[in-house]
């Protein structure tokens, strides 16, 4: 059964509550901690409601200083101060703490920067923050997805099938997936193994655990032979 089909239950995280902390127990509490930190942020933020006037008019030229724009991160309007060069890693990162997606190529190349705009995965490297507020995005990062302190049922997949090590292409990963299981909510093995092979990179070479965890997120059935 894929997530989609019933997302409260289909992915269930471990019960860890009766074993000392391990690695896992402690990243599944780091990574908890974080979300519930940025969420508490993204909580008291206004609520999502963009005008056109909160942003610079579309074809106007502006900078080289800063501008006003208007986010629409996670369901709240973010207001910022940023130069018009600035991308929306940086904006997310540096002026909203929002600290989950990684800057590492900083090239459109490893993909640990993925967010979704609009429900589709992009690397936000490669966006500027002043077009994805001048185009009204609806932007979704990884601590979007538990928004009241819960591990949404993909990441839940990644703790329980250690799909990490570093950690650090994870949340572009579980971004990534989730943009892949939406449009895909019932994908094949074969579908699976061929999408983990392009567009982000797990420099740990993790691969075996993040396919396990795409697997099972996504209620897929694995063929006899061959598989783990
Ligand atoms: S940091 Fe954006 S793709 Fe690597
Ligand atoms: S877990 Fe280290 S880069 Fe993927």
């Amino acid at each position: 059964m894929s997530y989609k089909d019933n997302p409260k239950e289909a992915v269930q995280p471990p019960d860890n509550s009766k074993r000392n902390l391990g690695r896992r127990d402690f990243v599944k509490l780091v990574g908890g901690t974080g979300a519930a930190i940025t969420t508490a942020g993204v909580l008291a933020g206004a609520p999502a409601a963009v005008e056109a006037q909160d942003n610079p008019p579309r074809g106007k030229i502006v900078g080289p200083g800063t501008v006003q724009i208007t986010l629409k991160i996670n369901g709240q309007a973010r207001k910022l101060n940023v130069e018009p060069r600035v991308t929306l890693i940086d904006a997310l990162r540096n002026h909203l703490d929002l600290t989950g997606a990684k800057k590492v190529c900083d090239r459109a190349t490893c993909g640990a920067c993925t967010v979704q705009l609009n429900g589709k995965a992009v690397y936000s490297c490669t966006v500027l923050a002043i077009d994805a507020a001048g185009m009204g995005a609806d932007i979704r990062t990884i601590e979007g997805l538990a928004p009241e302190g819960q591990l949404h049922p993909i990441s839940a997949a990644f703790v329980a099938n250690d799909a990490q090590q570093c950690g650090f292409c994870t949340s572009g990963f579980v971004m990534a997936s989730k943009s892949y299981l939406d449009a895909n909510p019932h994908p094949t093995y074969e579908e699976v193994q061929q999408w983990l092979g392009g567009g982000n990179i797990c420099r740990c070479g993790t691969y075996r655990g993040l396919r396990r965890a795409v697997v099972v997120a996504g209620g897929v059935s694995v063929p006899a032979e061959g598989a783990d």
